[in-house]
This record gives structure tokens, C-alpha cells and sequence, in this order.
């Protein structure tokens, strides 16, 4: 028999609150990334909605997770929000995500959250594959954040793993062209170093959501050591508990990177 809700939502959160702490006690990660997938099939299955329904509520999950990124310590937060391949999408579907997304980083821009906390918000993709209206919003939030280093939000948006790869060769084949560089000289850090987030440390954990168990082209350089998380649940329905799940998995790992 099912418990009567009122009890099965007092011992859920003593359950979340059991777990905030255990997670709290131990290490959290310094750079998490995740793959906010499982928008439209949010909208279709638990909304019957359009899924743009699912985008905005894919929005204000974002701003969501910041906050618990915040509060738990986590200094790096990178999200994959649109990736090279999504402009394959209905044109109409893309123009409102790019609306969607050039709006939060704005509404991020003004958070004051964003700037208690001093995040500073960038965008990682190709900025050639965006309209005039996100490259606006990019630089507002660049203007308004630059100054801020003790919390990052990295939205990759026109963001490809291996075309940010083919752009870092192509910077590098360059600069040996041009002889400032020698080719013997070429190190991974070189490559690191031509990376679109070449100041940020490599993620800790890459989680994703809406139970695919793949990469979908996302910081595949980078992730060479991540630890990586998988949940069944869609991006909108990701839930604190979700969050506290996937850091305590982290800390439960032994990471040797080959040793
Ligand atoms: C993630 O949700 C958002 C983007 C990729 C832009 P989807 O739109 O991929 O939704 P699903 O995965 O089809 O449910
Ligand atoms: C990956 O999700 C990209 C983003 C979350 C922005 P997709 O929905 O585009 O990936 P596939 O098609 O399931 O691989
Ligand atoms: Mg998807």
C-alpha cells in the first residue's frame, strides 16, 4: 500500500536532508559539467505540452542548479545548452532557443546571486553559428561579470567537442606557419592552452540527464578523466536530491588516472 503523501514527503526530505549532509562533509567537485538533456520529452510525457514547454522549464532548472552549485561549493559549473549539431534542429525550435538562451544569460547578467556570489558568466561554441542577438547577450554578460573569478557559469552554446578541436589545430598550424611555434614543442597542454575554456581545470564530473548513456560531443577533450554520472530523470524534473545522488556517487569513486 502507498503511503499517504504527507508521509512519504516528510521521510523524502528527511532523506535529502540526511543526504545534504553526508554530501556536505566531503569533497565536492571544482568543475561540474552537465548535459541538460530531456527537455521535449519532459514537456510531451509529464507536461502534454508544446516542447518549448520543456525549454523553459529547462531555463529555470538552470538557475536552480546554480544556486545549488553555490551553496555547495562547486566554483565551476559548465552546461552544454545547444550544441553544433541541435542547428539541424526545425528552424523554429532553434530561433526560440536562441531567444531562450540569449535571455538567460542576460537575466543571469543581472542576477544579483550572480554577482553576491561573483560568478562570472561566458559562453563556450562558435561564435560564427550565433545571431547578432547572443553575441549582444554574450558581451552584456561579459561586460557585466568580467571582473569575477570566484564562481563560473560556462553555457556551450554552437559548442561541437570536436569542432572546438579542429579550431585549436587550426590556431596552432598557424602559429608554425608563421614560425612562432615549432611543431616538436606541440604538447597536450599546447592543445589544452587553444581550448575555448583553456583557463578552467578540466571537469571533475560530467552528468547527465534523461537516461542517455552518451557524450553527444561535449568537451571531448577535456574529459579524458571526468568522472561521469547518468540519471533517468529529464533535465526539468532534475531534483535536489538528484543533484545531492550525483555528488555523493562522485565522492564514492577512486579516481587513479592510470595508476
Ligand atoms: C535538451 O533537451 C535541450 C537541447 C538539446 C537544446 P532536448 O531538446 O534534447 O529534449 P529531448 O532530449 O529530445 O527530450
Ligand atoms: C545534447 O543533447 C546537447 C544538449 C543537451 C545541448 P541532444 O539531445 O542534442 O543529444 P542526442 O541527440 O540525444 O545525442
Ligand atoms: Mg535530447
Amino acid at each position: 500500500m502507498a503511503l499517504p503523501k504527507i508521509i512519504s514527503n516528510a521521510a523524502y526530505s528527511t532523506y535529502e536532508s540526511q543526504l545534504e549532509k553526508e554530501v556536505l562533509a566531503g569533497p565536492v567537485p571544482g568543475h561540474l559539467a552537465i548535459i541538460m538533456d530531456g527537455n521535449r520529452r519532459y514537456a510531451k510525457e509529464v507536461l502534454q505540452a508544446e516542447p518549448r514547454e520543456g525549454h523553459i522549464m529547462g531555463r529555470a532548472k538552470l538557475e536552480e542548479v546554480l544556486g545549488w552549485c553555490m551553496d555547495t561549493g562547486i566554483k565551476v559549473l559548465t552546461v552544454y545548452a545547444f550544441s553544433t549539431e541541435n542547428f539541424n534542429r526545425d528552424q523554429e525550435e532553434v530561433s526560440f532557443l536562441m531567444d531562450l538562451i540569449s535571455q538567460a544569460l542576460r537575466d543571469f547578467a543581472d542576477d544579483p546571486r550572480v554577482h553576491e556570489n561573483r560568478v562570472r558568466v561566458g559562453v563556450l561554441g562558435d561564435p560564427s553559428m550565433l545571431p547578432e542577438s547572443m553575441l549582444e547577450a554574450i558581451s552584456y554578460a561579459d561586460e557585466r561579470t568580467s571582473g569575477y573569478s570566484d564562481h563560473h557559469l560556462n553555457m556551450a552554446v554552437a559548442y561541437g567537442g570536436r569542432q572546438e578541436i579542429v579550431t585549436a589545430v587550426k590556431e596552432i598550424a598557424r602559429k608554425v606557419k608563421e614560425g612562432a611555434m615549432d611543431v616538436e614543442d606541440i604538447t597536450e597542454g599546447t592543445l589544452s592552452g587553444h581550448m575555448y575554456m583553456s583557463s578552467m581545470p578540466d571537469p571533475d564530473l560530467v552528468l547527465r540527464t534523461s537516461g542517455e548513456v552518451r557524450i553527444s560531443n561535449f568537451l571531448l577533450w577535456q574529459m579524458a578523466y571526468s568522472e561521469l554520472y547518468f540519471t533517468d530523470v529529464y533535465w526539468p524534473g532534475f531534483r535536489y536530491i538528484d543533484f545531492l545522488r550525483s555528488i555523493r556517487a562522485y565522492q564514492q569513486r577512486s579516481r587513479r588516472y592510470g595508476t
